[in-house]
């Protein structure tokens, strides 16, 4: 029996690689994709989920716009990672001109976000996963406006955000989508809905070195080609900011693990986030060892099997168009760190 799941995502290049994961993964049955601000504005990740969509034969999959801005703060979009347009250096006009294929309009005006998880959840005759990919504002004004039928429908969350330990990608300690909206994340995590917590912690050993990129670029396959061309502006920025000749692609992580538990090891841990301004923005405080003698309140995942992982999310979006081979020599040649010029 398929896995009910609504995805709430912001795409975004990892994002997209998540939504073909998705899409072609018999294990869920996607209910629907709600979009808002974060690697993009809400405009461009409301529209860049309908074209991914459509990219991957998934066009029936309806798309719902929501919020343009975090709960109290001022949104901040992540450009210089995921391009202007959201989709590294494809832009708004080609993608959406005479060879680009259409991007399926919604019926009728799309009812936001927030709003359409509730109706979905509603409707469901069963509870229903929550793929939380970008910042958790869709999901934190959900519970604002009906508690009760989030708590009693939602099944788990499994969100990709936060950081247990490892580095952040947004200040020393913080990650993104915990960055973008600590309120709607702290919101979430003590909303007493079961939470798997897909951090840094092991979102970073997922890794797509630019000799794999290469090769989905060169292998002949359009949907490959695609999202190797998304990656190219991903690798760009890695190279930049991390020093990394390739990218990390977290959010399909987070989809793998909502399919398959047993890709990662996770540990129950009470989590908080700092709702502050300055460097502990947005910092997950994970209480491994139980200081605060407070229950856990998401499931923190600490391991993963990187290779495995990158295998499975390619042979299902793409099919098998690299290597088990390529996948482990990129993971090797990630470790040396890339050198400008
Ligand atoms: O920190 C990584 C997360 O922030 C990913 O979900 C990425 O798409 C961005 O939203
Ligand atoms: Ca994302």
């Amino acid at each position: 029996m398929a896995k009910k799941v609504i995805i709430d995502t912001d795409p975004g290049i990892d994002d997209s690689v998540a939504l073909a994961l998705a899409v072609n993964s018999p294990e869920l049955e996607i209910m629907g994709v709600t979009t808002l601000f974060g690697n993009s504005t809400a405009e461009n990740t409301f529209r860049n989920a309908r074209y991914v969509l459509a990219k991957f034969g998934a066009s029936r999959i309806p798309v719902f716009p929501g919020a343009a801005a975090p709960l109290i703060r001022r949104p901040e979009i992540a450009a210089e990672t995921h391009g202007e347009s959201g989709l590294g250096y494809l832009v708004p006009e080609e993608l959406f001109g005479e060879g680009a294929g259409s991007v399926p309009q919604q019926a009728g005006a799309a009812r936001f976000a927030p709003l359409a998880i509730l109706d979905l959840l509603a409707k469901s005759d069963e509870k229903v996963t929550i793929l939380a990919l970008g910042p958790q504002t869709n999901l934190a004004l959900a519970l604002a406006y009906d508690r009760e039928l989030m708590r009693s429908k939602v099944a788990e969350i499994v969100l990709m955000g936060g950081s247990a330990g490892a580095p952040g990608n947004t200040t020393p300690v913080s990650e993104f989508n915990f960055w973008a909206d600590p309120e709607a994340a702290q919101a979430v995590l003590q909303s007493g809905i079961p939470i798997r917590m897909v951090g840094l912690d092991v979102t970073r050993s997922i890794v797509f070195h630019n000799s794999l990129v290469e090769k989905l670029r060169t292998s002949g396959s359009e949907k490959a080609g695609f999202l190797a061309e998304l990656m190219r502006f991903y690798v760009g920025f890695h190279r930049e900011y991390e020093r990394l000749d390739g990218c990390i692609v977290n959010d399909p992580l987070a989809v793998a693990l909502a399919i398959d538990g047993r890709f990662g090891m996770a540990q129950p841990m009470y989590v908080e986030v700092c709702c502050t301004d300055g460097l502990t923005r947005g910092q997950s405080i994970c209480d491994r060892f139980g200081f605060l003698k407070k229950e856990p309140n998401a499931g923190v995942y600490l391991s993963v099997d990187a290779a495995t992982v990158i295998e499975f999310t390619l042979e299902r979006a793409v099919g098998r168009v690299v290597s088990p081979e390529d996948i482990a020599r990129g993971l090797e040649l990630a470790k040396i760190p890339y050198k400008h010029g």
